[in-house]
């Protein structure tokens, strides 16, 4: 018997198989792309995120005899994606992904409605799915006027892979339609935007059932019994998940595409006068917050590409000992800003440029600049109450040694670095999948990774880090400006 969880992320799809243990099995990736047809567009094809998962399925299907006892699936997605449906289940335009923002306006708009603040606990932001739907009713009206059901990307691969619309809580907090505190869609913000209940997919906990896979992809897969399909939760509930990050205390910072400090919650106690976002745990009765920067690998990756030199190569050039932050300041802003600032019209830039300044001072200064952004989201999170005295480092960046010490420092936080590095949403999809076909409870299968090693601040460097820090917030005031 297993189990697999897929993480539907924004470059790629990964699928972790897992045994009844617990124990990871092996892997199987595939990468898509991200289109941007407009400054401040992000879209996926929907139909890219099928391809992906048949190829990592038939590879997964050839290395490892297991899959064929597979017995439950979870998955998790990248967040707050429009997926737009018609009366037949079609899709009708690409996927307006989470990093997109170009439905500011739509977004204020919704943010003054009376009460929305209120029952969703959070700023409507951009990103955030409710007013992607209002941009499209207005500048597509022939599209919208189609819109049968809106899903979510994870909940997408759950239609795909049952045929039924079935999304869960976690996911479904950051659409800006669900009483986050009463974990149901809620007919008043819906209706702020023009929407219904009808266009909304049933809910459950992400730890519970929402069908059978469909017994076409069951034999073109070669699985032999009837296979579950959980819940599932969008990524950061579920990286939250394979860290065991269940209760007050417990948290990770993300160095992935975006940047993510979050932090388990016991009760719902949102802040929506700050931008930190308060969501629904995969669990029941369970909550989260965190703090989001949109661009950080992405922001690597950026510099990366217009140097021409791969981003391992660019930090590994850093060397292994953390130096001084360096006079170069990198405003991370490349898709605008989400926690602490929620300002999509921002960019990014470099201060502090000089004549002398080469490739490493400017990775430095990216490097800094993103574990800048990270700090903010930290503060943020903290001046709501939530505790934060240690945090697991996952995501792309962290196999930077260097990126990591650095971030240790500008946090001043140890960050817990989990053995074998297989601890991101993938295995907190497969866990919620494990709990969904077992009945098992979430404590018994969401919990922390053994430690391989902590990763603790240079105190001689942290005076200085800080002293950076406060120039990063004034190189943003002072871009505000001008830009
Ligand atoms: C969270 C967010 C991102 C995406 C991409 O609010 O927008 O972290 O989930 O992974």
């Amino acid at each position: 018997m297993s189990y697999l969880g897929i993480d539907l992320g924004t470059s790629g799809l990964r699928a972790l198989l897992m045994d009844t243990s617990g124990q990871p099995i092996g892997s199987a990736e595939s990468s898509y792309s991200v289109s941007n047809p407009a400054p401040g567009w992000s879209e996926q094809d929907p139909g890219d995120w099928i391809v992906a998962l048949d190829s990592a399925m038939a590879e997964l299907g050839q290395k490892f005899s297991e899959f064929k006892d597979l017995r439950g699936i979870g998955v998790a997605g990248h967040m707050h994606g429009a997926t737009l449906l018609d009366d037949k289940g079609a899709v009708l335009r690409p996927c307006i992904l989470w990093n997109d923002t170009r439905s500011e306006t739509q977004a204020a708009q919704l943010d003054q409605t009376d009460g929305v603040r209120d029952k969703s606990g959070n700023i409507v932001f951009p990103g955030f799915t409710a007013p992607k739907l209002a941009w499209v009713k207005e500048n597509e009206p022939a599209v919208f006027d189609q819109v049968a059901t809106v899903l979510l990307p994870a909940a997408y691969l759950n239609y795909h892979l049952t045929g039924q619309f079935v999304a869960d809580m976690s996911d479904s907090a950051g659409t800006s339609w669900l009483d986050v505190g009463l974990r149901a869609w809620s007919d008043d913000l819906l209706a702020a935007g023009g929407m219904d209940k009808s266009q909304m997919p049933g809910l459950v906990e992400g730890s519970e059932v929402a069908g059978t896979l469909r017994s076409d992809l069951r034999e073109r897969w070669g699985i032999s019994g009837e296979v579950v399909i959980c819940g599932g939760a969008g990524d950061n509930a579920a990286a939250a998940c394979g860290i065991g990050a269940l209760h007050e205390g417990e948290g990770f910072v993300s160095l992935g595409t975006s940047g993510v400090v979050l932090a388990a919650r016991d009760t719902y106690a949102p802040a929506p006068e700050t931008a930190v976002h308060t969501f629904c745990h995969a669990v029941p009765g369970r909550w989260y917050q965190m703090g989001v920067m949109l661009s950080a690998t992405d922001s690597l990756n950026w510099l990366s590409r217009i140097t021409g030199t791969s981003p391992a190569d660019l930090t590994n050039a850093l060397g292994t000992q953390l130096q001084a932050p360096g006079a170069v300041r990198f405003l991370p802003y490349l898709s605008g800003e989400r926690t602490p600032h929620n300002d999509s019209r921002i960019r990014g830039a470099f201060t502090g440029l000089a004549t002398s300044t080469d490739h490493n001072d400017m990775t430095r200064a990216v490097l800094e600049g993103v574990s800048f952004g990270l700090k903010d989201s930290l503060e943020a999170l903290r001046s709501t109450g939530a505790r934060v005295e240690d945090l697991t480092a996952i995501g792309g960046g962290s196999a930077s040694d260097y990126w990591l010490k650095m971030l240790a420092t500008v946090l001043d936080v140890p960050l817990k670095l989990p053995k074998g590095r297989e601890f991101g949403a993938a295995l907190g999809a497969a866990r919620l999948a494990q709990i969904a076909v077992t009945g098992c409870g979430p404590a018994d299968v969401i919990t922390a990774p053994e430690t391989s090693s902590v990763v603790y601040p240079d105190k001689d460097l942290v005076d200085a880090y800080q002293d950076a820090y406060q120039s990063f917030r004034a190189a943003y005031s002072g871009t505000r400006e001008i830009q």
